[in-house]
């Protein structure tokens, strides 16, 4: 017989108030606290919209008190009571409900509960691994609820816009060709085509492109993409993109239409109003003064160039740096010459950590003059020309980094980063927006001593640095844009080659054959053949989004099931052994 016994829930448990004393509800929830008063018996019912306090007193329906000295934690019930008005001095006033509660008359036990493997309130710290086990019982916290509440009014937002805005949601396949966007791929072995494989899609780039090809004009999709790499913080597995693509439109139609859908999530979500338009930095300056192409620009402290000064300098490190094609940057710490030797040590190692030589440091003292491991190296006007360019005044503490551009960049960017962390600079309440734009086309990769694309190789050059593809490939910029958020990359696209000549020289460029590039992207290169309109689009990270203005610490934290840095989930247990059987039906051996 069915459980409920035709009880219907009338209310959720943070929906009744004064206006409801006296009338008969029934609420479905669960025991979040028991508490035995000399006969009266009160439990804190909670469900997903919050809690409700509900009363079993003998005088008003002995079967149900009695019933009630039963429950326990997470026990799901159902009640039927009267509302009424707490006593005087009983109010809580934390509660949307705490003005009432709710005398029951009838009480049914829906389902047991054993005791949960941690308790459910906000300020216990729990050990990942046994949250993820129990990820059940980890969302029902409210923290993680709230999450999960957030990444759908997120999502709601987000087709809200774009439906108004003549976008069409169109699914794409998740069993697919590579789809490079610089990760591994996942395969999944076929057992109909022996020997042959599908990868699950990094991104559905391509599709997104084939379907300007089709006409579809505006796409969108919240897409599942799937990348084997090394995990982070802000990187899973497998996560979510809201995948956009456009017809007809250049950078800035791209970026002004992301703005305000951007500021659409944000006042619907968060009841924000964010400044447009969104800064912007190009890509060299922001490596030049942030030694990143996704700066945090919640706080200054830029890089300094002082390379010219070092090259005559007494200190062999910034000489050796500064004659040898490196720089040597600094950056100042505004007000922090207070910092401790321990301290200074422990940048200094940090330093070291990241590939530096070592972390010259400066402090400026009330005078003007420099207190440092290094003064002695630096006549009185290189101090001073260093001290002006830096902007140093008294009190305030310099950091040096001497060596090859790209060492020096890594390096004093986290420097950067965690001398805010140590100062406090970082306002958490504040969010950065930047678009970082005029990316170079290629990189060289040391490792596959070739040229490879910074973004995907479908990423349009300028039209006006095209002619050096061939011969200056490295000068080339792209069409691509970032957006960055408090640090954070959470959204990157371009305006996509639709020529087929011009997609053929790139393929070139990235020394990708002829016969390869068939083999992988022909139905791309015959696509484009059939009157592929200009397009361009973006990805945004939805899980970085949604972290990012729940103020998260990671992603895993805002992602219902996620996996840990071992790509592995916890609860069930994936990736697991396959059947002998299942292996020989695949033609798959394992070998030792
Ligand atoms: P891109 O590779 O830059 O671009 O990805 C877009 C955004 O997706 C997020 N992201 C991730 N989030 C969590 N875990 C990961 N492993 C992960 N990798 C990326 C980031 C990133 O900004 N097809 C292109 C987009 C385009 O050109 O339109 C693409 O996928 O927030
Ligand atoms: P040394 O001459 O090696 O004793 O270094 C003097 C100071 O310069 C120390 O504080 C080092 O940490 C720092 N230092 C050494 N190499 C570098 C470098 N490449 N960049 C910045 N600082 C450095």
């Amino acid at each position: 017989m069915d459980v409920l016994n035709g009880l219907k829930r009338t209310h959720d448990c943070n929906s009744i108030d004064s206006s409801d004393i006296g009338k008969e509800v029934i609420l479905m929830g669960w025991v979040l606290r028991r508490r035995d008063h000399g006969g009266v018996i009160f439990i804190d019912l909670r469900d997903r919209e919050g809690i409700t306090q509900v009363v079993f007193d003998p005088l008003i329906d002995e079967a149900s008190h009695k019933k009630a000295h039963a429950l326990r934690s997470e026990y799901c019930i159902a009640v039927r009571g009267r509302v009424r008005k707490r006593p005087e001095g009983m109010e809580n006033p934390k509660l949307k409900t705490g003005e009432v509660e709710v005398a029951v008359y009838e009480l049914k036990i829906l389902n047991r509960s054993k005791t949960p493997p941690f308790p459910l309130d906000e300020d216990v710290p729990v050990a990942e691994a046994l949250r993820l086990q129990y990820r059940y019982i980890d969302l029902k916290r409210p923290y993680m609820l709230e999450g999960i509440r957030l990444r759908h009014n997120v999502a709601k937002a987000m087709r809200e816009f774009l439906n108004e805005e003549g976008f069409f949601e169109v699914e794409t396949p998740i069993l697919t060709k590579s789809t490079p966007e610089g990760a591994r791929d996942y395969l999944v072995p076929s057992r109909v085509q022996r020997g042959h494989f599908y990868a699950l899609p990094q991104s559905p780039q391509l599709y997104k492109q084939l379907l300007m090809v089709a006409g579809i004009e505006r796409y969108y999709q919240i897409a599942r993409c799937f990348r084997d790499e090394d995990l982070r913080a802000d990187r899973q597995p497998e996560f979510t993109q809201l995948d956009i693509e456009m017809s007809f439109v250049e950078e800035d139609d791209v970026i002004s239409i992301m703005e305000r859908l951007i500021c659409h999530i944000f006042k619907e979500c968060l009841s924000i109003n964010l400044n447009r338009p969104f800064a912007n930095i190009t890509y060299d300056e922001a490596m030049e003064q942030y030694g990143t192409d996704r700066p945090d620009m919640r706080f200054d402290m830029r890089f300094v160039d002082i390379t010219d000064i070092a090259q005559g300098s007494g200190l062999k490190v910034f000489k050796a740096a500064a004659t040898s094609g490196g720089v040597v940057k600094v950056i100042n710490a505004k007000a922090m010459a207070g910092l401790s030797r321990k301290e200074l040590d422990d940048l200094t190692n940090f330093a070291i950590d990241l590939g530096a030589k070592g972390l010259a440091w400066v402090k400026i003292k009330d005078d003007g003059s420099w207190q440092s491991p290094i003064q002695k190296f630096f006549t009185d006007a290189e101090k001073k020309a260093i001290s002006e360019r830096a902007s140093a005044e008294a009190g305030d503490c310099l950091f040096f980094g001497a060596d090859a551009k790209d060492v020096v960049f890594k390096v004093l960017s986290e420097v950067r980063l965690r001398l805010a962390d140590i100062g406090g600079l970082i306002d958490d309440e504040k969010y950065c927006f930047v678009w970082v734009k005029d990316f170079p086309l290629l990189e060289y990769d040391e490792d596959a001593g070739r040229l490879t694309a910074m973004h995907h190789p479908f990423t349009s050059p300028r039209e006006e640095d095209l002619h050096l593809l061939e011969t200056e490939p490295l000068k080339v910029r792209s069409r691509a844009y970032d957006l960055v958020l408090n640090g954070i990359e959470i959204g990157g696209g371009s305006i996509r080659i639709h020529r087929p000549d011009v997609q053929k020289r790139l393929f070139k460029a990235l020394s990708i054959g002829e016969e390869e590039a068939e083999e992988k992207f022909g139905f791309l290169l015959n696509a484009l053949d059939y009157g592929a309109p200009p397009h361009g689009g973006i990805a945004f990270g939805l899980d970085r989004l949604v972290m990012l203005m729940g103020k998260r610490q990671s992603i895993r934290d805002v992602i219902a099931f996620p996996k840990t840095q071992r790509a592995q989930c916890l609860m069930t247990s994936a990736p697991s052994k396959a059947a002998m059987e299942q292996l020989a039906e695949l033609y798959l051996r394992l070998t030792e």
